[in-house]
């Protein structure tokens, strides 16, 4: 695992298509080396060795200068290194030539990231986006070999590798390839709409979790929801949204809905398969945004989700956003800390809520604030339904939420029932046409 350490004079040059988008604050190198360490172990390779790599003048022909390659192969070859890792984007010139010179494979950033979500894409709309994603990594390093090749050798591929005919005929391949899946996706996606507004009849608020890798998502979804869903130190654990319902205090129900875990510079080509998996998120009622702020990168970290929640059109800077900040792992915190953050938090615009999702510690008080969140604008609507209102009873199944029903003895029941704003009218329309009393609402 190698991570390139560029003199912050000289910004790492963007070497490549699939070069991110954005402009993040800049990670330190040695927390750079932490997160891609953390990402090769999520698809379970065994890291012999990692190092920081000091790059004064990156070299196009080989990123790293020619003595550094010599030595990082005496090293791959003694320690038997079957892949290298390199976080960072590298150019097909750089792969293919590292790769003769040091006798292993070559991955880059954009690779490692497309094999994980490769292993981790579970539904069919995962897999195609991932598909998707990977030919287009290969098609654009495909155009680029060849442009970096014509341009050194003047058109003419007398040093080998393919010609200019193979690479049309490849490209040509992945193109229909690319089409084929594109078809397919639509009509996946065309039937998650309809799934998705089969459960958008249930009037239940959807709670998405996001975060950064590793910040503690599953761990509270497990702890809030009981549920027996894969939590362990692994970043990506959760590629697809595992959703569940829940039922608060208020029996306000919920679906409470884990996602992905969100990476530093997220490569541009690789945005449309993480949305697939964020679906959840845009039409989230509310999104709750787990921070491990034991982290000392906390606030870069932070800033990284908020911009992925901006690019994915959700506006994050409006002041009633639907997001709440969980500030996770609180136990990890020294005394000292702890008061900071406890007082930082009472300043903070946006009320954030502090948490254990191991010990449990402050998981009540989130649960409280969600409810309290979700019902700003709830109606409470109390009433007497005739015997014969079996059809309102229905619809209110459907389309509120019922507290309380009792069927009184003559006949006909009681309901107190918790409706949203937007739906409102609709129910004392429903009401009046069944002959039911409305006894209080509010
Ligand atoms: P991805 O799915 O990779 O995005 O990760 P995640 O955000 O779902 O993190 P996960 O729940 O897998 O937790 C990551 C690690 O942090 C695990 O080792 C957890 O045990 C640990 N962790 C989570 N919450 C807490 C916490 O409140 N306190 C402490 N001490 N550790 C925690």
């Amino acid at each position: 695992m190698l991570v390139p350490d560029f003199k912050r004079a000289t910004r790492p040059p963007r070497v490549e298509a699939g070069a991110p988008s954005r402009t993040a604050p800049l990670h330190s190198p040695h927390d750079r080396l932490q997160e891609a360490i953390g990402l090769s172990e999520a698809i379970d390779l065994d890291v012999r060795d990692s190092m920081l790599v000091p790059v004064a003048t990156p070299r196009p022909a080989t990123l790293f200068g020619t003595g550094k390659v010599e030595s990082l192969k005496a090293m791959i070859a003694a320690h038997e290194i079957a892949l290298v890792i390199i976080d960072h984007p590298v150019s097909p010139i750089q792969q293919r030539n590292l790769e003769r010179a040091w006798n292993t494979k070559v991955l880059d950033r954009t690779g490692l990231i497309l094999e994980i979500f490769g292993r981790r894409a579970r539904t069919r709309e995962g897999r195609l986006q991932v598909e998707l994603a990977h030919l287009s990594y290969q098609k654009s390093r495909l155009v680029r070999t060849w442009t970096h090749l014509e341009r050194q050798r003047g058109g003419y591929g007398f040093l080998g590798g393919p010609g200019e005919a193979q690479i049309e005929l490849d490209r040509r391949m992945i193109d229909e390839r690319i089409m084929a899946i594109r078809k397919e996706l639509e009509v996946v996606v065309r039937t998650r709409e309809l799934h998705r507004q089969g459960r958008r009849r249930v009037p239940y608020p959807v709670v998405a979790i996001v975060g950064y890798t590793n910040a503690g998502k599953s761990t509270l979804f497990n702890r809030i929801t009981g549920a027996d869903v894969f939590a362990k130190h692994q970043l990506f654990a959760t590629l697809d949204p595992t959703m569940r319902e829940v039922r608060l205090k208020s029996g306000r129900r919920i679906i409470l809905s884990d996602t992905v875990g969100f990476i530093s510079d997220l490569p541009t080509m690789l945005v449309a398969a993480f949305r697939a998996t964020l679906e959840e998120v845009i039409e989230a009622d509310l999104i709750l945004h787990v921070r491990d702020i034991s982290h000392e990168e906390t606030d870069s970290q932070a800033h990284d989700v908020e911009q992925v929640l901006a690019d994915l059109g959700i506006d994050t800077l409006a002041a009633d956003a639907p997001i709440l900040e969980v500030w996770n792992k609180v136990d990890l915190l020294s005394a000292i800390t702890r008061e900071e953050a406890i007082s930082a938090a009472r300043f903070a615009e946006r009320r954030p809520v502090l948490v254990s999702a191991v010990s449990g510690e402050g998981i009540d008080r989130l649960l409280d604030e969600i409810d309290k969140r979700l019902g700003r604008s709830d109606s409470v609507v109390e009433m007497l339904i005739p015997a014969h209102g079996g059809r309102l009873v229905n619809w209110l199944y459907e389309e509120a939420d019922v507290i309380e029903r009792e069927p009184l003895d003559s006949g006909e029941t009681r309901a107190r029932v918790r409706v949203a704003a937007e739906k409102k009218e609709r129910l004392l329309a429903q009401a009046r046409q069944a002959g039911a009393i409305i006894e209080a609402s509010t």
